[in-house]
């Protein structure tokens, strides 16, 4: 029997049994059953996410032992009195502050404690208060905003404008707004069901290593334990993944490893306390062998090789257009410049999880996963059972910006419930998550610029390795983005550029924000400052002088029609750059769509039900950027006529119908889910002739649109790489010191869906794009990761974010849902250019590599980031 530990909980005595290990946030989130605060990190205690009160004092719950609290009293968010919890909601709902939600519980408890001692703060007091909660959404922009509204609510000051019309156009509160900002809204990890095991991985020890022998004696010993499964147990394909299926869900004996997440054995168990305990006891040996970790060295013959009998190199892109040696060789000035970025880790603040339930001879699954269709297909792989067979749920997840886009751990779960007959839920610790899924590639780009007198460019040359790791996951076009976005946003006529994904023994990398395109945005737009030096102009001026435009051709080849706005984003900054001391600027350009010969679909459908509501059935992934709510805005807008309203449209994703359209990725989901939401309202109006709503109750009026126009880039007749690009341009502005100042960010996004998501969409890709350019890097030697955490991770806090100004243009997209483009990753791309122009022009010194941690601004954003393993600049 395990010793008691009495605490005050919520104004209620409560008596609990907890182990030594069992932290006090186990405790709220099991026995007491109080699911506000979120695990992070555990036990990390560094996001913030399971923030509580105890005696009065904002606690993380997760970092030190429950019997520590005895005899404490403890408030979490569920037990705040009414008006400050209706406050806070109301405050982060209008404001937009809660993106994903993950973190937002934990950042009302930590401000509600500020508020206690301080009723009035100032933006910065608000951001010092902030200081122990991470939330990797929104930029903290919209969070401060929103304590500062709350601070005012509770004083009785005002009362926040929520415009609940659900019309286009408008500051609409997020779907499950107040859910979100509560803790109301369940995550997977959330959920619980009669009869649940808890599942639990054995990871690798190397990244390279013959398994000889896995013994899961003492692992089957330990009381709870009901299940290990090692890779002979698997009934069906054990190696899958998005595109190809080359990662497997375990990997057996006499098999060798390819990376430090690879699985060895999955274990059930009663409690998940057991199910850990049951995991770390599976004795494994090895016959240890040299990893490969550097990519570069990977492609010489003689290399060995990762997957062997495939060779190191995953895939080649290359574009070849006009003649770039001749053209380089007749130029005014030409420049010459390698350029390198880091490993970078997601960082999303829930860490992977999923709920397999065996349902009479199938499977259902509840997954975050950011394509719950390509789960499904995977799934079904692993199981050995016919998709139909298996039924995937999405829940909203917390955050992924392109992590989740792999398999996760669906298939391990599912697994688990299937060779055990019970449902398993299995969630990753923190450094499980970072330990098992892809990251951002490193690349290194070596570049070749030229340009005429006046600074109009004739020709680019790039030749870019990408470090792809064990699996090839979405690598493969990360490097054909990388290829396609090499020119940026500029008319280059003659571009020469390859593109290569290479296999190491490192994580995978795959699907993060950007994709490739901010990574060769950074060569780009540095070659491009280098070049207006030697020209005499400045940066803006090169700039507006390539920038493209309609008729413009994009570095594919792919002459662009109606919808460009970037020389409007550049008018829009010239004075703030042109204005200030010490100021950087960059263009961006990304598509929208996957394109590259690929067709696209968007699937949706409208059900009408008895009482006039209506659910919205689409097939991407809400994952904090707010896909949701722009559906169920765009049923308010079609169906205004018939009297729908934004509380009576919900919305599901589920594969319960066949709307399969792959990930949301690509800045795609508003465009193509909107197009599709759009056409089902047309005939469901088509249908309503002059009737009622309630008239249809029972109907399903369903839409698939198909965007087949696009070619890969080695077709010599493209006309289309994508549907079409998002454009933007930003300006970076240092202080007296070097430190950030300030972030102007112009953006044509064509049609301002909802002014709040979209804010908070760019802030929030401001704040990554700084943490890209400055202080982010998932260290990696050897194969192992060395900045294991969360902490170690150098994401900018919320006091070292600097003022974020967004400027939107709006020049339609003649395909787009009310002429809308993708906006999703572009905040981030023009960025790490920015902040590298802005300090050269501080300290005269160029820079090639990220992050550049050796500048003021790193150290003033993250002073703690640049004192860790790879502070590098050159
Ligand atoms: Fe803060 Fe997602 S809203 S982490």
């Amino acid at each position: 029997m395990s010793p008691q530990v009495r605490l005050t909980v919520n104004g209620k005595p409560a008596t609990i049994e907890a182990g030594d290990d069992d932290t006090l946030l186990d405790v709220l989130r099991g026995p007491l059953g109080l699911l506000a605060a979120k695990d992070g990190c555990q036990p990390e205690g560094y996001c913030g996410c399971c923030t509580v009160l105890v005696d009065g004092h904002a606690r993380v719950a997760c970092s030190q032992p429950a019997h520590k609290f005895d005899g404490k009293e403890v408030i979490t968010l569920e037990g705040f009195d009414g008006p400050t919890r209706e406050a806070f909601a109301l405050a982060f709902a209008s404001s937009g502050a809660s993106q994903c939600g993950f973190c937002s519980p934990g950042i009302i408890v930590k401000a509600a404690a500020l508020l206690e001692r301080n009723p009035a703060p100032s933006r910065p007091q608000i951001a010092q208060a902030l200081a122990g909660n991470l939330c990797r959404c929104t930029g903290y922009v919209k969070v401060i905003d929103a304590v500062a509204t709350a601070a005012r609510l509770l004083a009785g000051e005002e009362q926040p404008e929520l415009d609940f019309s659900g019309r286009i156009g408008s500051r609409t509160p997020k779907y499950e707004a107040f859910e979100l900002a509560l803790g109301e809204k369940p995550f997977i990890d959330d959920l619980s069901v009669d009869g649940m095991l808890f599942g639990a991985l054995r990871f690798a020890d190397h990244p390279r290593a013959v398994v000889t022998r896995i013994d899961t004696t003492h692992a089957q010993a330990i009381e709870g334990v009901v299940r290990v499964v090692l890779a002979p147990d698997v009934l069906g394909r054990r190696a899958v993944g998005c595109i190809y299926d080359d990662w497997p869900v375990l990997v057996g004996e006499g098999e060798t490893t390819c990376y430090v997440g690879d699985v060895l054995a999955c274990v059930a168990a009663t409690t998940r306390d057991a199910a850990r305990r049951g995991a770390a006891a599976v004795e494994v040996e090895y016959e240890v062998l040299q990893p490969v970790t550097d990519p570069h060295a990977a492609l010489a013959p003689e290399a060995p090789q990762v997957h062997p009998g495939e060779g190191n190199l995953l895939k080649t892109y290359t574009i070849d257009r006009g003649n770039a040696d001749d053209a380089l060789a007749t130029s005014a000035h030409v420049v010459t410049e390698t350029f390198s970025t880091q490993f970078i880790e997601h960082a999303f603040l829930e860490p992977e999880a999923a709920l397999a339930c065996p349902e009479g001879d199938g499977m259902r699954v509840f997954s975050g996963g950011q394509g719950i269709w390509d789960d499904r297909r995977q799934i079904a792989l692993v199981l050995g059972l016919p998709e139909d067979k298996v039924r995937v749920t999405l829940v909203s997840n917390g955050g992924a910006f392109g992590a989740k886009e792999d398999l996760g751990v669906n298939g391990q779960a599912a697994l688990l419930a299937q060779l055990t007959g019970s449902p398993v839920k299995v969630t990753l610790t923190r450094a499980e998550s970072i330990r098992m899924h892809a990251k951002r590639h490193p690349l290194t780009m070596s570049y070749t610029l030229g340009c005429d007198q006046s600074g109009k460019l004739t020709a680019l040359k790039a030749d870019i390795v990408g470090d792809t790791g064990a699996y090839s996951s979405v690598g493969d076009k990360v490097l054909q983005r990388a290829c396609g976005h090499c020119a940026s946003a500029y008319e280059v006529p003659n571009v020469w550029a390859q593109a290569r994904a290479v296999f190491t023994n490192n994580p995978p990398c795959g699907a993060m924000r950007g994709f490739g395109s901010n990574q060769a945005n950074f060569a780009m737009e540095g070659c491009l400052d280098r070049l207006a030096e030697k020209v005499g102009i400045d940066g803006w001026d090169i700039r507006f002088l390539n920038a493209l435009d309609v008729g413009g051709v994009f570095a594919t080849g792919q002459v662009l029609g109606e919808g460009v706005g970037l020389k409007q984003c550049l008018s829009a900054l010239k004075g703030y750059y042109k204005g200030a001391r010490y100021a950087g600027i960059a263009c961006a350009a990304k598509n929208t769509g996957v394109g590259n010969g690929l067709p696209e679909h968007g699937r949706a459908s409208i059900e009408v039900f008895d009482d006039g509501s209506i659910k919205v059935r689409h097939s991407w992934t809400e994952m904090g950027q707010g896909v949701h709510t722009v559906l169920q805005q765009i049923a308010c807008e079609e169906l205004a006529s018939a009297g729908v309203e934004l509380k009576n449209v919900s919305v599901s994703v589920d594969t319960e119908r066949d709307f399969q359209s792959g990930q949301t990725t690509a800045s795609r989901g508003t465009f193509l889910g909107g197009l599709a939401v759009k056409e089902a309202c047309d005939k469901l109006r088509a249908e309503l002739n002059g009737s009622s709503l309630v008239e249809l109750a029972g109907r399903e009026f369903t839409a698939e649109i198909t965007f087949d126009i696009t070619q890969p880039m080695d077709d010599p007749n493209l006309q289309r790489s994508h549907i079409c690009y998002g454009w933007g341009a930003q300006v970076v502005l240092l202080d007296d010191a070097g430190r950030l100042a300030k972030v102007i960010a112009a953006h044509d996004v064509g049609r301002v869906m909802n002014r709040n998501l979209l804010e908070g969409q760019i802030e929030g890709a401001v704040h990554m794009g700084l943490g890209h350019s400055l202080t982010e890097e998932l260290v990696v030697e050897d194969g192992h990761i060395t900045t294991p955490t969360l902490k170690s991770q150098g994401i900018i806090p919320a006091k070292g974010m600097p003022e974020v100004h967004c400027i939107f243009i709006e020049e339609p997209q003649p395909e787009g849902p009310y002429g809308a483009k993708g906006v999703g990753e572009i905040g981030l791309i023009p960025t790490a250019a920015a902040v590298a122009s802005a300090s050269y022009r501080f300290d005269g010194k160029w820079r090639t590599r990220l992050p550049m941690k050796d500048t003021a601004a790193a150290k003033a954003a993250h002073p703690r980031a640049v004192r860790k393993p790879g502070a590098a600049s050159s």
